[in-house]
């Protein structure tokens, strides 16, 4: 068997290994147009020089550190690079339609995620009309200017033919985000600190901040074809030991999950302010008066700050925000409930080294929505008005969906006994469903509280606070199998 070549940047999409530089971003959700398949493939050839690449999109953060630190030196403020960062990803359907017709290995990008939402957990009645209609792509353009986003989305419909009579896409919708204002900025609708743990890759360094007691997963766990992919295409060879088979065309592509995720944020703050915990001596820190803010953190795993509970339980301190050096060694909940959001997620040393190497997956969110307002806030519940709508437009990338985002989210997030804490102690209690994103029941934790004793009394939460609107599986292909069509 020939050894796949060794990986070049230039070839996968910019958003996958580095992440597209942004404070806005369009998502454009599109179909071919019927009959237009050929005609699209041609405009794709004019479209594919736009796309922003790891490289490009790596000397683009370069710029932006190099600037700020220059900033810094001569005092001055940075001004943001206005640059923008283009992808493109297809769904199944889409694929098809470009003449990538062979299977590509992954039982659930095939069917697409509308079949997978029974599994995932959502109610099709809350998912919107239009992801329900088979979507074939999406195109991302992220920018730090909306003028520049918008001049490039025009650029690109143009590309499409858009507005003429003989266009090859049309648009089933667009989402659009953008990072929150001013010192919220990086912070999703909830107000946590977002973004922080990526898995590093291997040779590639993609991590914005690697874990150093994590080591980096091989390029495989997020590119298709590489080691460590379940389904490795090897040139020439595409069959596997296992006998899974990955066409040589998507080599280097990673599937893309998006989710269309509504917050309910009024709603979620009531609900803190009004359970203070049991058993902790009050206020537990200065400004927290009724442990509201002690109570996300353990919701979360990280206070708003992004410093890990598990690292400071008790208050926020804003100069751990970043760290990742936190393994979940104590086996009870004292420091971070089991349930905790990014304790199911990410369970760390709660699972045998080198467990969850295969179930890292690589987040590229962005907030969407205006801020709450004050009456939404006076009245403690989201308007109903569409326009008021806020959350995050999820998306993250793996090289196979089964092990990624649809794992996390059916057998971790949504699994009360995990992680398996219990196993070797029957007294341990169960840990409940991820509160954050977790569908299932009973919908209460038994960690909410710091003090085990109390915390033996299950927290019941209210209701769900993210929604799950819609969303589809998607792959990214690599530059060159973009070119071959
Ligand atoms: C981490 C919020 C949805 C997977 C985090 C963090 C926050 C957060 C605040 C901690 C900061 C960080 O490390 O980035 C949210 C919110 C969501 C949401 C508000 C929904 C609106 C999801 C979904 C998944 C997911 C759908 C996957 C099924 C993860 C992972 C981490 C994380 C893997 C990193 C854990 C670690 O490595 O420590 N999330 N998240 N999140 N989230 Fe989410």
């Amino acid at each position: 068997m020939a050894a796949p070549r060794p990986l070049d940047i230039n070839n996968v999409q910019g958003d996958i290994l580095e992440g597209l530089g942004k404070k806005h971003q369009s998502f454009f959700f599109f179909r071919i147009k019927a009959g237009q398949a050929s005609g699209f493939r041609d405009d794709l050839r004019s479209f594919i020089p736009l796309i922003t690449t790891t490289t490009e999109a790596k000397k683009f953060h370069q710029a932006i550190n190099e600037g700020k630190k220059e900033a810094a030196k001569q005092g001055k403020p940075f001004p943001l690079i206005e640059n923008s960062g283009v992808n493109i990803a297809f769904s199944k359907k889409g694929l098809v339609a470009l003449g990538f017709t062979d299977d590509i290995g992954d039982p659930l990008f095939e069917n697409g995620m509308l079949a997978d939402a029974n599994d995932l957990g959502d109610d099709l009645t809350d998912w919107d009309a239009d992801f329900k209609k088979g979507i074939h792509g999406v195109i991302t353009v992220a920018a730090n200017n909306n003028n520049v986003l918008e001049r490039t989305v025009d650029r690109i419909k143009k590309i499409f033919r858009v507005g003429q009579k003989d266009v090859t896409i049309e648009e089933v919708t667009r989402l659009l985000g953008q990072t929150r204002p001013g010192a919220e900025s990086g912070h999703e609708h909830f107000g946590f600190n977002d973004g922080l743990s990526q898995p590093a890759v291997q040779n590639v360094d993609a991590g914005v901040i690697s874990e150093p007691l994590e080591k980096p997963v091989r390029q495989g766990v997020i590119l298709l074809g590489r080691e460590g992919d379940d389904g490795l295409v090897v040139p020439g060879d595409s069959t596997t030991p296992k006998g899974i088979k990955r066409p040589s065309w998507a080599l280097d592509g990673s599937f893309l999950a998006f989710r269309y995720l509504k917050q309910l944020v009024p709603e979620f703050d009531a609900f803190l302010e009004a359970n203070p915990l049991k058993g902790v001596p009050f206020p537990p820190a200065p400004g927290d008066p009724t442990g509201a803010e002690l109570l996300g953190a353990r919701l979360v795993g990280r206070w708003k700050s992004g410093a890990p509970v598990d690292l400071t339980p008790m208050r926020d301190n804003p100069a751990f925000a970043h760290r990742q050096d936190f393994r979940f060694d104590q086996k009870n909940q004292e420091r971070c409930p089991f349930a905790a959001h990014v304790r199911k997620t990410n369970p760390r040393g709660d699972l045998p080294p080198g467990g969850t190497e295969v179930r890292r997956i690589i987040r590229r969110g962005i907030a969407f929505g205006p801020e709450v307002t004050d009456e939404e806030r006076k009245q403690k519940r989201s308007s109903n008005d569409e326009k008021l709508e806020r959350g995050l437009l999820f998306v993250c990338y793996q090289s196979n969906l089964g092990n990624g985002f649809h794992f996390m989210q059916q057998s971790w997030a949504n699994n009360k006994n995990f992680p398996p804490t219990t196993q070797s102690d029957p007294n341990v209690p169960t840990p409940g469903i991820d509160p954050i994103i977790g569908v299932g029941t009973p919908r209460s934790m038994v960690g909410a509280s710091p003090d085990l004793s109390a915390s033996n009394q299950p927290l019941d939460f209210t209701a769900k606070w993210v929604i799950p609107r819609g969303g589809e599986y998607f792959f990214s292909p690599s530059i060159p199998a973009l070119k071959s069509k």
